[in-house]
This record gives structure tokens, C-alpha cells and sequence, in this order.
């Protein structure tokens, strides 16, 4: 077996939505480097752009567009201006996703809707309209960004994200069974808490969220490609047998 070329990804073209940062941004640069075209699509349009240019340095074709996930017009035509560039769609990131800290007390219903509208609707019409090219096409892999917390009442008042990303979790394993017969693999990533441009303050020494770093077995906030090697294995027939898995990257946090 040629384990080099398992992991490669060398012709293959991926999606990362809310790609033109943090997580999403670092999962595509490990599939650049893996030999993959990006594409990067993201509500911020400017950024998914230059995204996409930065990534061409790796040597594939890349391409950043607008889209808003919760837009199944917009994501209609994205998946159609993807096939029309690129003629396959390979590999998907589902990774566009928002967080508010708000009690239940608290929330209005419209933000509760806002949350599960990009987390769980943007997942379902990203998955089904790309889904189904990677149908005709042959097959694919698509991976979800879930979070630790789909499997934990995480402390902060987030009831409406821990929810919507324990949606994540078993829409991976009711899409993976779907798509089993189609040669179509679906599988999650479970990140803890991460260390991006948006969260390093929240972090930091009298953050909000400083004291949290107490309870990560690691003692410490995972960098975003620490999430790189597990997309590339993801996307790659290095896990051709593995299906409706959610993998959790969190530091340990969720063993105590
Ligand atoms: N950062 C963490 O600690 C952490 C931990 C666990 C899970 N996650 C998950 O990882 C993913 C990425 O998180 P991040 O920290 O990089 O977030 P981020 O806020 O830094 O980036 C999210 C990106 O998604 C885009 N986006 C938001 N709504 C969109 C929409 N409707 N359509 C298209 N694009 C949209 C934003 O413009 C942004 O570029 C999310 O799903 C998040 O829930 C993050």
C-alpha cells in the first residue's frame, strides 16, 4: 500500500463554507497542501476571495464565493457555478457555523432560529445540493463541523448552538447511512474550544472564558490546524472504511 498517495488529494476539488477564516480557513490550507482546487464560499465575500488567492500558492485551482448556507437559491447556484468550473465536486466542508452565548430565559425566539437556521438548515441544503452531484458523479466525502459540544450541556448559556451542533452529529449518521450505496461518505469533526482571531480574547487572561483552560486536560486552546491532519485523512481515501463518525478534537476536555 502507498500511504502517500492514500492521503494525496492531488485532483480532487473541495468546498469549505465560512471558509475565509479561523477553522474553516485552516482546514482548507491542509487540503491545499494535500494537492486539492479549493473553493471557499462565505457570507463575506472579500475575504473568501482573498482566501482563495492565498491558497493558490499550494498549486491548485481556487476560488472563493459569495453564499449564505440558510439560502438554498444561493446554494443551488453555487454548487452549479462549482460543477460548471471545476466539473466534480469532491470533497465538502461544512463548516459555516455561529455561536451565541445567550440563556434560554434570555433568548428571543428569533435569535434561537438564527442559530439553528446556519448550524442545522445550512448543513442540510449544503449536504443535499452537493450530495446529489456527488451522486451522479460517483461518490465524494463530505465532512460536518460538529463541536464537543454536541455531546456535552457545554457550561456557557449556549443551549441553542449545543443543540444545533447535536443535530450536526446525528444528521452525519442519518446522511451517512442515506448515501452509503451512493460511494458517498459523510463523517464530523468535533472541535473543542480553538484558538482563532475570534476567540483568542474570549480566552486570554480575564476573558470570559479564561477559566475554562483550567478544565482541558491539555491546559490549553487547540490551534486551528491541529484540525488539518484529520480533514486531509477525511477527505482522502486514507478513511475509505470509515462512515457516520463524529470525531472529537477537544484537548480531552470531554473525557472528565
Ligand atoms: N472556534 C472554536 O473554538 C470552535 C469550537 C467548536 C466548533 N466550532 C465550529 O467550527 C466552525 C468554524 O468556527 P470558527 O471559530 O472558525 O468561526 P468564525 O466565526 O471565525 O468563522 C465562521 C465563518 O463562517 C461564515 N458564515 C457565518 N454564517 C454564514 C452563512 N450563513 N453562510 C456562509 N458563511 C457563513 C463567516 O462569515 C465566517 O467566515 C463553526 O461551525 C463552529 O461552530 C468552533
Amino acid at each position: 500500500m502507498n500511504y502517500q498517495q492514500l492521503f494525496s488529494l492531488q485532483g480532487k476539488t473541495a468546498l469549505i463554507t465560512g471558509g475565509a477564516r479561523g477553522l474553516g480557513k485552516a482546514m482548507a490550507e491542509a487540503l491545499a497542501q494535500s494537492g486539492a482546487n479549493i473553493v471557499i464560499a462565505d457570507m463575506e465575500v472579500a475575504s473568501a476571495e482573498k482566501a482563495a488567492q492565498e491558497l493558490a500558492s499550494f498549486g491548485g485551482k481556487t476560488l472563493g464565493l459569495q453564499v449564505d448556507v440558510t439560502n438554498e437559491e444561493q446554494v443551488k447556484t453555487m454548487v452549479e457555478r462549482i460543477v460548471s468550473e471545476f466539473t466534480e465536486l469532491n470533497i465538502v466542508i461544512n463548516n459555516a457555523g455561529i455561536c451565541q452565548k445567550i440563556t434560554v430565559e434570555e433568548q428571543s425566539l428569533e435569535d434561537w432560529k438564527k442559530t439553528m437556521d446556519v448550524n442545522v438548515n445550512g448543513v442540510f441544503l449544503v449536504s443535499k445540493y452537493t450530495g446529489k452531484q456527488m451522486k451522479a458523479q460517483g461518490g465524494g466525502s463530505i465532512i460536518n463541523v460538529a463541536s464537543m459540544s454536541s455531546f456535552i450541556a457545554n457550561t456557557e448559556a449556549q443551549c441553542a448552538y449545543n443543540a444545533s451542533k447535536a443535530a450536526v452529529d446525528m444528521m452525519t449518521k442519518c446522511m451517512a447511512s442515506e448515501w452509503a450505496g451512493d460511494r458517498i461518505r459523510v463523517n464530523a469533526i468535533a472541535p473543542g474550544y480553538m484558538k482563532t482571531d475570534m476567540t483568542k480574547p474570549i480566552f486570554a487572561p480575564g476573558g470570559e472564558l479564561a477559566h475554562v483552560l483550567d478544565l482541558v486536560p491539555l491546559k490549553r486552546l487547540g490551534e486551528p490546524y491541529e484540525l488539518g491532519g484529520l480533514a486531509i485523512y477525511l477527505a482522502s481515501e486514507a478513511s475509505s472504511f470509515v462512515t457516520g463518525s463524529t470525531f472529537i478534537v477537544d484537548g480531552g476536555y470531554t473525557i472528565w
